[in-house]
């Protein structure tokens, strides 16, 4: 079953970034992209870094350890050395809060 994990409010997802926030044990990461709020696993498949540290261009977020670029909205990896996707959840926006489905 899914549970709608509360995660921040929705005025603290930066616009055009990225925030890592704490949900239901789990490390998110929230992306703030043309007005919409996409969520994914924070840790990089590839290896120990954080994509909280990376760089947002559009729909992609680059890890900052090997330039690896994954797609926000599916999770897709995009490009080497990345060989997994990543996972990503649900968002949904109520009263001002975002909740993830983990
Ligand atoms: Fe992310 Fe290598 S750790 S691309």
């Amino acid at each position: 079953t899914v549970q709608w994990i509360k995660a921040i409010g929705r005025d603290e997802v930066p616009e055009e970034d990225v925030i890592a926030v704490e949900a239901g044990g789990k490390e998110i990461a929230l992306y703030g992209v043309e007005g919409e709020v996409y969520a994914t696993d924070n840790l990089c498949t590839h290896g120990n870094a954080r994509l909280c540290d990376g760089f947002l261009t559009g729909h992609e977020i680059e890890c900052p350890l090997h330039q690896g670029r994954f797609d926000v909205r599916d999770g897709r990896a995009l490009c080497s050395p990345l060989r997994e996707n990543i996972a990503t959840y649900p968002v949904r926006i109520e009263d001002g809060v975002v909740f993830v489905a983990l």
